[in-house]
């Protein structure tokens, strides 16, 4: 709030500087805008998530006619190249120099964790459209930080009882070596250990790299009855291509959260065919608002829209709750969490409610990838809450 006052001051000493001081009812109108801040990947393994996101936050501000809760909107840009070492420079950028009433981002983990330090410092509101890092909504969850998609937990967990309850008894885990394969994993080991199953090896790459055949050998050679892997964006298509090149797709079943094959199965150009996935959204729900989003999206962006779209949709809904809340006046941040934390968000996934440590109580679906699609199988996992370890708020 501080902050407004500081801008508003500013633009009219510089009106009256100038010798506008009778055009001041039109610098209190400029002060009604929301100035959104969008940091998230543009180039690199996670570029088409980034763009999905983007695309997806700018879908419903277009369906409310271009504006949120009757506020223009005013984007500001950074493309944080999924880089961790850049992310509290490029953070403080939209919060510091554009002075950005509300982060929205990102896509990877370690950059979500250095954005939200930068947020709690400065008391920046911020919304998360993807990254899962777990300590967001855990020992680092705060009043002003909320999420609008997973904790790595989530989907990892529900895809560890499925492999469970088709009775694998053993599992090797294939991730990036960072906050969310390391997080996906544990995850999954927990809930494929709970169901008598047991993680017989843990193998990793560094992020982003996609040299996957030495691993991929070892993988033959142990011979678990089942494999999990976390992979996402482009990084998940070369991963797929290569685990089945290397005839393993056929002879071990391969699982995953679903980040796997959402928006990668194209690209994978057949090899996905099959594969069984846990994920918060699915092709083919019998969600009236789900069909509504991806005509709309399909219209405007031709192509179908995934997983990522709907977040960062979701996450421009959620904003819309917070500023309904302050009725066109300052941007009041107690007023704003408190309808954000109350909010019931009508998700193309089906709707769903924050728990209290902003993170998303929500259904985890199986899916099959068949032709484009990942088809909804059954719900894995109803209303999975992330157990949110170490949040006190
Ligand atoms: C993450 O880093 O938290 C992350 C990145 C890509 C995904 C999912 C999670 O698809």
């Amino acid at each position: 709030m501080e902050k407004q006052n500081r801008k508003a001051t500013r633009v009219v000493a510089v009106l009256a500087g100038l010798g506008l001081a009778t055009l001041m009812p039109l610098a209190a109108h400029a002060a009604e805008k929301v100035k959104v801040g969008l940091m998230l990947p543009y180039t690199g393994t996670y570029a088409a998530l980034g763009n999905a996101i983007t695309n997806g936050f700018k879908q419903y501000v277009a369906e409310q006619g271009g504006t949120l809760a009757g506020r223009e909107v005013e984007y500001f840009v950074v493309d944080d190249e999924s880089d961790p070492a850049k992310a509290t420079e490029n953070t403080n950028k939209l919060v510091k120099r554009d002075e950005v009433d509300v982060l929205v981002g990102t896509v990877h983990s370690g950059v979500a964790l250095a954005m939200a330090k930068v947020a709690r410092d400065t008391k920046t509101l911020m919304i998360i459209p993807n990254a899962g890092a777990d300590e967001l909504t855990g020992p680092l969850c705060a009043p002003n930080v909320f999420r609008t998609s997973f904790t790595n937990w989530q989907p990892a967990y529900a895809m560890g009882k499925v492999a469970a309850e088709k009775g694998h008894k053993t599992a090797v885990t294939l991730t990036w070596k960072y906050a969310a394969g390391e997080q996906a994993v544990e995850g999954f080991a927990k809930a494929f250990e709970a169901g008598g199953g047991k993680v017989v090896k843990q193998l990793t790459l560094p992020f982003p790299n996609v040299e996957f055949q030495a691993l991929l050998t070892e993988v033959a050679s142990l011979k678990p009855d089942a494999v999990y892997v976390f992979f996402a964006g482009g990084g998940a298509a070369k991963f797929v291509k290569d685990y089945d090149a290397a005839g393993l797709k056929k002879s071990i079943p391969l699982y995953s959260s679903g980040f796997l094959t959402d928006g990668t199965l194209e690209a994978m150009g057949g090899a996905g065919e099959g594969l069984l996935t846990a994920l918060h959204y699915a092709d083919g729900l019998e969600i009236p608002k789900d069909k509504d989003f991806r005509t709309k999206y399909a219209m405007t962006y031709k192509m179908q829209p995934d997983v990522y779209a709907v977040q960062g949709y979701d996450a421009a809904q959620l904003l819309k709750s917070g500023l309904d809340a302050v009725k066109g006046g300052k941007l009041d941040q107690a007023t704003m969490v408190k309808a954000m934390e109350a909010a019931t968000i009508d998700s193309p996934r089906g709707a769903f409610t924050l728990s209290k440590a902003h993170n998303p109580v929500q259904d985890i679906y199986l899916r099959k990838a068949e032709g484009k699609d990942n088809k909804l199988v059954n719900v894995a996992v109803k209303k999975l809450a992330d157990p949110a370890r170490g949040c006190r708020m």
